[in-house]
């Protein structure tokens, strides 16, 4: 499967290192040619002749060694590669990526190449959820980098979550995955609703909400780069279209739902939407005018749900529904009503109460609930969220295919 495939390993500092040995000798078993790029980080864990061993190669360690660059440059050691796999990633390394830092052999490799890149990334749960890291990855994950990992568990500090690197199995997994070009989500056609409503009172004035439609663009974003075609329709927002996707724009809620209505069939929607639930019940043809009376009263009727409308599209519904319920208490009952009331198969549940900092802001801590149960999900980036959403939607339709 791997056969004359060239990786090049960028090895670097955390203990996960000594699983990067057993992820040599696995792809070499499965005829990769691997060559190692040792960090000085990488190299306190594993020594150079255990990683030259395992490779049968030189290992390469310095930027401004007269030798290595004599044998082969740092530029066409980054070229002479089919794929670019960097386990352990660690934070300081994909600090490193994000900002396009050069200061080592590993980080220059890493900017001067123009191959893909896959990172396994390994550390302290505190450093993996500081937002610098959280945000430095969401950066990565955006320009194209393949993630795999990390996982939860005990860590070696004696502290229990996400940070552990992946095991080396996994991490093959998804290097074959790579080379197989099976993007998990190809062939799917996905549609997203994003940001808020506006419902006309008059030709000038709306109602709306504070929704950014941060975490329905990230989901497109996400769902298009695992290889889904996907229509993203979206209420009025300052994002940048996410790349690879087919944006409708709208305004109002019943737009927004001819607009999914006209995107059906698709294999799966989510819902990320903050569709108002009430429209003035008519919208006045001209500006109401001041006329020195008392102020006009808003009589209001209630705008279509999408959500449960797309749960309840009999053969053209699609074959996974997931929305969102944003709660200010009780989030996890108040959602698991939901999921029941609208039809929907998965509802990811988060707290906007005003002390959660969520609406508007850049993360969310996530529930996800479906009719087993509940998982909760590590407070990420919008970004993230949309990543490991990405993953869990994969993994269902690749459990169906
Ligand atoms: O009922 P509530 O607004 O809390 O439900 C949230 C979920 O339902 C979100 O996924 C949202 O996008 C979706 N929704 C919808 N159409 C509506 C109201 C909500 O699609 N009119």
């Amino acid at each position: 499967m791997l056969e004359g495939k060239r990786i090049l390993l960028v090895i670097s500092g955390g203990i996960a290192a000594y699983k990067s040995l057993e992820l040599i000798r696995r792809l070499r078993e499965r005829g990769a040619a691997v060559r190692a790029v040792l960090s000085r980080g990488g190299a306190e864990f594993v020594t150079p002749l255990s990683v030259a061993a395992l490779t049968g190669d030189k290992v390469y360690q310095e930027l401004f060694s007269l030798t290595d660059e004599a044998e082969m440059g740092h530029i066409q050691l980054s070229r002479d590669a089919d794929l670019l796999v960097v386990a352990p990633a660690s934070a300081d390394l994909l600090a490193k990526m994000a900002t396009g830092r050069a200061d080592d052999l590993a980080s220059t490799v890493l900017l001067a190449t123009d191959k893909a890149v896959l990172a396994a990334p390994a550390m302290n749960v505190r450093m993996w959820l500081h937002p610098a890291t959280q945000q430095n990855v969401a950066t990565l994950a955006e320009r194209g980098l393949h993630l795999v990992g990390p996982g939860e568990g005990d860590m070696a500090c004696g502290e229990y979550g996400p940070g552990r690197m992946a095991e080396p199995q996994e991490i093959l997994a998804a290097i074959e995955a790579f080379f197989a070009g099976a993007a998990p989500l190809s062939g799917r056609r996905a549609l997203v609703t994003s940001g808020p409503t506006h419902e006309a009172i008059d030709p000038v004035r709306y109602i709306a909400n504070r929704s950014s439609g941060r975490q329905g663009h990230a989901i497109a974003g996400a769902l298009a780069r695992l290889g889904a075609e996907t229509t993203l329709v979206s209420g009025p927002t300052a994002l940048a279209d996410p790349p690879g996707v087919a944006v409708t724009r709208v305004e109002s809620a019943e737009e927004m739902l001819a607009a999914c209505q006209a995107a059906l069939p698709v294999d799966l929607a989510v819902c990320a939407a903050a569709v108002a639930d009430w429209r003035p019940a008519k919208a006045g043809g001209q500006k109401t005018k001041k006329n020195g009376k008392a102020p006009p009263s808003l009589k209001l009727t209630e705008n279509p749900d999408i959500l449960a409308t797309l749960s309840e599209a009999g053969n053209r519904r699609p074959q996974l529904v997931i929305g969102f319920a944003a709660e200010t208490e009780k989030v996890i009952a108040h959602a698991k009503a939901k999921l029941a009331r609208k039809g929907c198969d998965w509802i990811l549940a988060n707290d906007v109460s005003p002390a959660s900092g969520t609406f508007g802001g850049a993360e969310n801590s996530i529930h996800l609930i479906d009719a087993e149960g509940v998982e909760d999900w590590p407070r990420l980036s919008k970004e993230l969220v949309a990543e490991r959403l990405g993953q869990r939607i994969a993994a269902w339709f690749g459990g169906e295919a």
